[in-house]
């Protein structure tokens, strides 16, 4: 059985920290090493994204990653970490038209997958499978914004809420989220002032990926900080080292030691 413990970063110590205007610092994780890392980091919210699927299982996009495929992934990461809040995200319609398989399938990755909480994309006909959620007492967070789920239908990855329209739906959507009982909000690709307005008029914590500085906290891909996804990179996401340079530069110098019979060397080579 995985184990899912309480973490030190609760629901309660998040909504804490938006008062005392703490930034929350959250990141992606897809397996148990790059967990720990970020735990001893001192990160406070770890979502196994579904972003799992582009990321690392080579698929063009998060649609086809399957429920087994996130239980999978969020059981690895569950095993590398105990500080942070671990979120899961829901894979496209796993959730979104029935309350009650949406809790039977959150249900999994809760306790079999041992995640504390889990993420869903949008507002509207998914409010009904949210407050079930709530109702059985699993921490739920939202996304808006830019929903990867949504990319079929909107030709591609866009800045939302550009306009005026696009951006009171967005706020009329988040409030409809809390209302309904999310813990907090990502709110990805929309313009600073948008990002800023919307995590004023939240009582619940707004991270933002893509949405300027003033929202309660800042999420990333962490293949995007460690600079392991291949440009072009989100505009939005820094990357902090080089890793994907650095390993095939470390990966050409093995290959070329074994081809010159340089490896291994006297010192792999003793008894
Ligand atoms: O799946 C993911 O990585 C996400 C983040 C971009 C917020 O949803």
């Amino acid at each position: 059985m995985t184990k899912n413990p309480v973490p030190v970063v609760t629901v309660p110590r998040l909504l804490q920290m938006k008062r005392a205007g703490e930034k929350i610092v959250a990141l992606t994780a897809y397996d148990a090493p790059t967990g720990r890392l970020l735990d001893a980091a001192g990160v406070h919210l770890i979502l196994v994204g579904d972003s799992v699927a582009n990321v690392k299982l080579g698929y063009p996009n998060t649609l086809p990653v399957t429920l087994e495929e996130m239980l999978h992934h969020t059981r690895a990461v569950r095993r590398g970490v105990e500080r942070a809040l671990l979120v899961a995200d829901m894979p496209f319609l796993t959730y979104e038209f029935d309350p009650k398989v949406a809790v039977a399938h959150v249900g999994r990755l809760i306790k079999e997958g041992g995640a504390t909480a889990v993420k869903v994309e949008g507002a509207g006909s998914i409010l009904p499978s949210i407050r079930a959620l709530v109702a059985a007492n699993i921490p739920v967070m939202g996304h808006l914004g830019l929903t990867p789920q949504s990319v079929l239908r909107l030709g591609g990855y866009r800045r939302q809420g550009r306009d005026r329209a696009g951006a009171a739906r967005i706020l009329s959507d988040a409030r409809r989220l809390q209302s309904a009982g999310v813990f907090a909000l990502v709110l990805e690709a929309v313009p600073a002032a948008l990002g800023k307005k919307v995590a004023r008029a939240l009582r619940i914590p707004v991270i933002g990926i893509g949405a300027g500085p003033a929202t309660d906290g800042q999420i990333l891909v962490v293949d995007d900080l460690l600079g392991l996804t291949p440009p072009p990179r989100p505009r939005f996401a820094r990357a902090y080292a080089e890793l994907g340079a650095e390993s095939l530069r470390a990966v050409r110098a093995y290959a070329g030691d074994v081809a010159a019979g340089r490896f291994p060397g006297p010192r792999e080579s003793a008894d």
